[in-house]
């Protein structure tokens, strides 16, 4: 038998990297805050770029695909979300009532900076805002800007709930020196590996999960069992949704980038980058299997070799070890 260890190598390109995101504190729990029927309503104000428009246009297709919400452009009920040119790359959180704004300028413009604002919009707060982060990383306030501070409010269990485990690269998390009055980190992760990948900005397969969860999309009537992770896909519950490195109906399939055999000794392994997918979520997840035998441990070092590439890309790692996972 085999275990199959995955690294999760992610190069991120943080052409946007700090953006201002604002909300306001109002949460999933309280289900008015929910778009009714699942459809959020947009229009696109007429001072809005046209690469605004593109990058969110792209989001909501994205989301749509993977999740059960629908964007319609309208004014649906009379709630909807104004999209407009403004300073800031913000949303309000939840469905308000009436015309609510979402403030998506030329520079916010890149389909994460999209998934993450209409993420607010469908009622979706920040990753360190979440009541449980005090166990994953911490906040330092003395260094947040003062007119800032509200971003990093900790929610309580009666105003918001989590449906997904608390998640260091989820599109919702901010980096390290996020609104930082200074050079020093506002937000320092409680397992420092996760340093250089917190907000990376990809929408990861939690986020999706828990837009899922918060919108009543999971399938009811299921008759597959998805394997790693999975669960059956809102849009097609006869195929599982599965964890990065996962395909196959039942997501029992391994998609790896490269795959290397376990030593006895210590042996050097280069992962090969590739280039950002610009044109999609402007980020690339390699996924690399390491083989070996089902009772050897697995000792692994990385050792990050920052990529010049070009001025705009900074890279940096990310990695999950499985060693639950026999084949
Ligand atoms: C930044 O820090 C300085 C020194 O502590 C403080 O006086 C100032 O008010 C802070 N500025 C903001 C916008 O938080
Ligand atoms: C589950 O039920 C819905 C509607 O009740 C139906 O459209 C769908 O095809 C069913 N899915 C499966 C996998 O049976």
């Amino acid at each position: 038998m085999l275990i199959k260890l995955f690294l999760y190598l992610i190069i991120v390109n943080f052409s946007v990297s700090e953006n201002i995101r604002e909300k306001r504190q109002v949460s999933l729990k309280r289900r008015e805050y929910v778009w009714t029927n699942k459809i959020l309503y947009y229009k696109f104000n007429a001072n809005l770029p046209e690469v605004s428009k593109t990058s969110m246009l792209k989001a909501m297709q994205l989301m749509t695909k993977e999740t059960c919400v629908k964007f319609e452009n309208g004014q649906g009920d009379g709630n909807y979300v104004n999209i407009m040119n403004g300073n800031a790359c913000s949303s309000a959180l939840g469905k308000n009532n009436g015309v609510q704004t979402l403030s998506f300028g030329k520079y916010c413009a890149t389909t994460s900076t999209a998934v993450h604002e209409l993420m607010h919009a469908l009622g979706i707060n920040h990753e360190m805002c979440r009541f449980d982060r005090d166990d994953y990383v911490t906040v330092i306030e003395s260094n947040i800007l003062e007119y800032l501070k509200y971003n990093f409010v900790k929610l309580t269990s009666s105003n918001s709930y989590n449906p997904v485990p608390f998640e260091y690269g989820s599109v919702m998390m901010y980096a390290p020196k996020a609104f930082a009055n200074g050079s020093h980190e506002t937000i320092i992760p409680k397992d420092n590996d996760y340093y250089y990948t917190m907000g990376f900005q990809l929408t990861s397969f939690l986020d999706y999960k828990r837009l899922n969860i918060a919108y009543d999309c999971m399938c009811k009537n299921a008759t597959i069992t998805c394997k790693n992770g999975g669960y059956p896909h809102p849009n097609n519950c006869n195929k599982c949704f599965c964890p990065d490195g996962f395909s196959g109906q039942l997501c029992g399939t391994i998609d790896a980038y490269q795959t290397f055999a376990s030593t006895m000794v210590w042996t050097t392994r280069t992962i090969v980058s590739k280039s950002p997918q610009t044109d999609y979520t402007d980020y690339t997840i390699i996924t690399v299997a390491l083989t070996g035998q089902a009772d050897n441990v697995v000792l692994i070092q990385l050792s990050e070799k920052r990529l010049k590439h070009q001025k705009t890309i900074r890279h940096s790692f990310d990695f999950m070890c499985k060693l639950d996972i026999i084949i």
